[in-house]
């Protein structure tokens, strides 16, 4: 695991797109599997703004509620086209939003011969796309019941009204089949999540500690995100807190 540790959330957004921009550089039809947090938005703006083409690559979204009218505002088909695939110039057909069955999302994965590289958040619960705790690590796609404090914390793009309850979201199993996986977080409100994640048990009780399976993960932080992770044997030996070693 490559754990890169750096002050400000822009360091963490303009390390991300340097990467990416590498990636599609290399491979200008890469499979990038985006998450739709708030966490990666300043990544992807920083990649809108950069001089690489980014039209021929396909986007795969990690997850979708179910129930929301198409085209709604909060939706991660809306967020992905107004954040990323619009931005980007990337056309609609080379977009994949999961949307129905866990099956249908799988097939539509692997019709484009899976991700290369998938970006990836982190819930305060540890949640991995929308695989909150109890998940098993080799989960599949699937529609799930979204916790509480998920629902809590996705409140605001739906402006007071209900927060969906379910969502359809790719599985743990899924998510580690991709080739490479890219996990960020900022903020200290993750701290504790990311140890979790990154030092605790792999366990149904920590989603995101599955990352610790995948023989090619770049961990991407600020400095709060990192606090936790102090004293836990990760960032310690390095001549500074920055840890690189790249892999992608
Ligand atoms: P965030 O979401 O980037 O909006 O914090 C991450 C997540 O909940 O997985």
């Amino acid at each position: 695991m490559d754990v890169v540790v750096l002050d400000r959330p822009e360091d963490v957004a303009d390390h991300v797109a340097a990467l990416i921009s590498r990636l599609v550089e290399r491979d200008p039809r890469l499979v990038i599997g985006v998450a739709t947090g708030g966490t990666p938005l300043p990544a992807y703006r920083a990649l809108a703004r950069g001089s690489v083409d980014l039209s021929g690559v396909r986007l795969v979204a990690l997850d979708e509620y179910v129930g929301l009218p198409p085209g709604h505002p909060a939706s991660y088909a809306a967020y992905v086209e107004r954040e990323i695939a619009g931005p980007w110039g990337v056309p609609a057909a080379q977009v994949v939003v999961p949307q129905g069955s866990g099956d249908d999302v799988e097939r539509r994965i692997a019709e484009l011969g899976g991700v290369d590289v998938q970006l990836l958040g982190i819930g305060r619960n540890g949640h991995l796309a929308f695989n909150e705790p109890g998940s098993a690590m080799d989960s599949r796609a699937r529609v799930v019941a979204l916790s509480e404090s998920t629902r809590q914390d996705n409140a605001a793009p739906f402006g007071g009204a209900a927060v969906p309850t379910h969502a359809v979201t790719q599985g743990i199993g899924t998510l580690l089949e991709a080739r490479g996986l890219v996990l960020l977080a900022t903020g200290v409100a993750k701290a504790d999540a990311v140890a979790a994640a990154l030092t605790g048990p792999v366990s149904p009780d920590c989603p995101a500690s599955a990352v610790q399976r995948h023989p090619r993960v770049t961990v991407v932080l600020d400095r709060p995100a990192a606090s936790a992770l102090a004293g836990r044997g990760l960032l310690e030996g390095a001549s500074s807190q920055r840890v690189h070693h790249p892999q992608l």
